[in-house]
């Protein structure tokens, strides 16, 4: 059977091998991810048999859920005493692009994510974008960082003519790669297919909020299929452009 056998799963694929996890929550109890940390030691414990070297715990800091940067900072040191694995654990966080991360913009309030800790995970509504988006992506620019917008393929309001410009103007793509087998929809499934073919994303995430996810007998991510063209292109960005 080749190794891009259509059939296969992920897993048997290679995908984990290796794999950068840019977006997830699992640092417990911070926000609508993961609440215990016992859970959050059983997704790590999953992802290193799988073989995963790395994952950004990127909580949510939105208006509603203001999460503090030194909260976040200590709760991430608790998490790493607590797991004694190889999985290198990294903290950043996904920002709304609302007025709270204005604040911390122009504060330098920032978790940045990336190697060189010279990008931002943002995020918006699923369902509408702030009238000054652009403007907000230019403003984290001028401030020397790359925007990495979270899961474009989610976004219903956004279409190729937008992704075609943001990309223009250096803003970077985060996959959640679950997209692609279906998980958000059939238009997110085919956005995520369409921005992957044309070698848009820069990195990939789970985005994982729930042990379950990882821990059912038939585990989505042990199940998961995904069409063999794009698990090709998919194993190229398993390690960010971040
Ligand atoms: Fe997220």
């Amino acid at each position: 059977m080749s190794l891009f056998n259509p059939q296969k799963t992920l897993g048997e694929a290679g995908f984990f091998e290796g794999l950068v996890d840019f977006h997830s929550h699992i640092l417990p109890g911070v926000d609508d991810g993961i609440k215990e940390m016992e859970h959050s030691l059983q997704v790590l414990d999953y992802y290193e048999r799988k073989g995963v070297s790395t994952v950004w715990c990127t909580p949510h800091v939105y208006e509603d859920l203001p999460n503090k940067t030194d909260d976040l900072k200590e709760r991430f040191e608790q998490l790493k005493e607590a797991y004694k694995g190889k999985i290198r654990l990294m903290l950043a966080a996904e920002y709304m692009l609302d007025h709270e991360f204005a604040s911390r913009l122009a504060d330098g309030d920032l978790l940045p994510i990336g190697d060189d800790h010279d990008h931002l995970l943002v995020e918006t509504s699923f369902f509408n974008g702030p009238e000054n988006l652009e403007q907000l992506f230019r403003q984290i620019l001028s401030k020397g960082f790359y925007p990495v917008l979270a899961h474009p393929e989610r976004y219903i309001y956004m279409g190729k003519s937008d992704y075609l410009k943001w990309k223009e103007m250096k803003v970077k793509f985060q996959l959640n790669y679950t997209a692609l087998a279906g998980l958000y929809g059939k238009e997110a499934q085919q956005k995520a297919t369409w921005l992957l073919s044309n070698e848009m994303y820069d990195a990939c995430g789970s985005d994982l909020h729930n042990v379950r996810f990882v821990t059912e007998e038939k585990s989505e991510l042990a199940t998961m299929r995904i069409k063999s063209k794009s698990v090709v292109k998919l194993l190229n960005i398993k390690r960010p452009n971040c």
